[in-house]
């Protein structure tokens, strides 16, 4: 499923991304470029990360202001 509509970013690359060592939002914007538009992938991506590293995945910024 897509979570970054503007980037075209599905759930799958973030989870791929995740387990190759993204582990913040900022790493997964600097890698794929989610977030970097309208933001509204913030939380979901955040959701994605978490799924794969468990609680220790950091929100950053945008998902704790889209939470
Ligand atoms: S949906 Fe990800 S930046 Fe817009």
């Amino acid at each position: 499923m897509y979570v970054c509509v503007c980037k075209a970013v599905t759930d799958r690359q973030i989870r791929e991304a995740a387990q190759g060592g993204a582990r913040t939002l900022k790493d997964l914007r600097r890698e794929l470029g989610v977030t970097r538009d309208c933001g509204r992938c913030a939380s979901c991506a955040h959701d994605c990360l978490r799924e794969v590293h468990g609680g220790s995945a950091k929100p950053g910024k945008l998902a704790r202001q889209a939470a």
